[in-house]
């Protein structure tokens, strides 16, 4: 039946539910936001994660800046507005993907307690699980897989989170990737504590 109001017809009650999408998919959906710096191997951690899940037929997405700022956010820079506006838009992607029953993994630097606060927010708190990746910033400079960290420091690219823009660490993350792991191990780690989240017989976790 249709609830009328004004001149608004809601049509919430006739839609598929995500429930309806979970059932079908046989698994709960949740938003994995990893946070850290540049080269903390958050991308690295999440593909391992992806894959485990997918072989045991868990339908997932993966979100990360490369990628995203390459497409859709491909206007934005790293000014704090710009990336405030960013993750803004991935996060209402990644809701979208959640209401489709997907679990949707995030891979981005957010690099402030309020940024993450307002993706958390938009998505949901019952839905959102916090990963830190706390690789320090020396063991990130020392990679510097990208050279991005050598051009900061010589000033070619400003605001670089951790040399000249902020990284605030979460204060209480749903959980913690160790440094001292091996990929591997980290991998398994992360699965472990997402497995029981997304199993569709148990109750929200
Ligand atoms: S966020 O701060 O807006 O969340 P996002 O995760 O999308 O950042 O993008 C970070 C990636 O962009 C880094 O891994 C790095 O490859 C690249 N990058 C380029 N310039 C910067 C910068 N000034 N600060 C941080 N990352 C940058």
């Amino acid at each position: 039946m249709k609830a009328e109001k004004g001149n608004i017809f809601s049509v919430f009650d006739e839609i598929l539910q995500r429930e309806d999408k979970e059932k079908l998919l046989e698994q709960r959906a949740k938003v994995i936001w990893m946070t850290g710096l540049s080269g903390s191997g958050k991308t690295t951690v999440a593909k391992g994660l992806e894959k485990e899940l997918h072989e045991k037929g868990f339908l997932t997405q993966l979100l990360d800046g490369d990628n995203v700022r390459t497409g859709i956010n491909n206007n934005l820079g790293f000014s704090e507005e710009d990336r405030s506006e960013n993750i803004r838009r991935i996060a209402e992607i990644a809701k979208l993907f959640l209401n489709c029953g997907i679990i949707t993994i995030c891979c981005f630097v957010s690099p402030t307690i309020e940024i993450r606060k307002m993706a958390k927010e938009i998505i949901g708190e019952l839905n959102f699980l916090e990963v830190f990746v706390n690789t320090p910033l020396e063991i990130c400079e020392q990679r510097d897989t990208k050279g991005l960290y050598a051009k900061a420091r010589n000033g070619e690219i400003k605001d670089f989170t951790g040399i000249s823009a902020p990284f605030e660490e979460p204060k209480s993350p749903d959980f913690e990737l160790n440094t001292n792991e091996a990929e591997e191990e980290s991998v398994n780690s992360l699965l472990e504590f997402i497995l029981p989240k997304i199993k569709l017989e148990n109750a929200v976790v």
